[in-house]
């Protein structure tokens, strides 16, 4: 069940919850040169985002919540901006630890951790050791991730299998290929992408598992972002019509029948 909301705080019905929300967290470093601040002070904004965004997707109801938190291509930023996000994740991993295991969630991650410091590594470790039986929400933090990099990572996986003659190369299909992300054994499939500081681009995030995905992109800059603006993704997306490339059953079913030279094969055999 989901924990309980403040009193008076809207509650929408869960009609058509996403399972699986991935958030592109963006717009620290400009929130805070809008105020004249160091890029440092938005990213510690940043991290106070992410506690309200936590507590509010625990609250709605949302089964899984993937963070892209800091991308393969974020290591090539200056070397004191690197450090102090690292701090910063050290920080939130012992300071949120009773939060996140007073609150049923199960933290895991999905990247390539090895290259995260030791002082990152253990903390994270040991939390998701120690939540990995909740289940009232799973919380992914996409760390040191890069879709490309996973997708490169689950062609060498199989390459392997191949070379090792336990697969054939025609056994490569797209199911093969998805069960080798991290992503699909440890996640439901993503739903709902949103990107915050209003820029319109995917930055390497999930590149496999948004092919049909809806994606909401917000105005505010991460740092501002809160329940509301989540709820505003939330509500946004109940409203949409997936198709996954079909036709709905309802239309499907009225189709009167062309009339032309190839009339629809629908609903033959
Ligand atoms: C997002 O904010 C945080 C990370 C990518 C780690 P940015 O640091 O990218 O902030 P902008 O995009 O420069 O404003
Ligand atoms: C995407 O933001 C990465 C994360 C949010 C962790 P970036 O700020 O790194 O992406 P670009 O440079 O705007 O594409
Ligand atoms: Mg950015």
């Amino acid at each position: 069940m989901p924990a309980e909301l403040p009193v008076n705080s809207p509650i929408s019905l869960p009609v058509n919850l996403p399972r699986h929300v991935g958030i592109i967290m963006d717009g620290n470093g400009r929130w805070a040169r809008q105020k004249g601040l160091p890029r440092e002070v938005g990213h510690e904004h940043g991290a106070d985002a992410v506690r309200r965004v936590v507590r509010a997707a625990r609250a709605i109801g949302i089964e899984a919540l993937t963070l892209f938190a800091f991308s393969s291509q974020n290591w090539d930023r200056p070397p004191q901006e690197v450090f102090h996000l690292m701090a910063l994740l050290n920080r939130y991993l012992l300071e949120e630890r009773s939060e996140i295991l007073d609150n049923g969630i199960r933290l895991i991650t999905v990247g390539d951790t090895e290259r995260l410091p030791g002082y990152v590594r253990d903390p994270m470790r040991e939390l998701i050791a120690a939540s990995a039986h909740h289940t009232d929400m799973t919380l992914c933090l996409a760390l040191s991730y890069g879709g490309r990099e996973m997708i490169t990572e689950a062609a060498r996986r199989l390459c392997r299998a191949v070379a090792a003659g336990k697969l054939r190369p025609e056994d490569v299909d797209a199911r093969a290929f998805e069960a080798q992300l991290d992503s699909s054994r440890l996640l439901p499939p993503l739903d709902l992408l949103i990107r915050t500081s209003g820029e319109h681009r995917i930055s390497n995030f999930f590149l496999w598992e948004v092919a049909y995905a809806e994606l909401f992109f917000s105005e505010a800059m991460w740092p501002d972002f809160a329940r509301e603006h989540l709820q505003a993704a939330l509500d946004d997306y109940a409203r949409r019509e997936r198709r996954f490339g079909t036709v709905p059953d309802a239309e499907a079913a009225e189709e009167p029948g062309y009339p032309g030279l190839f009339p629809p094969q629908r609903g033959k055999g």
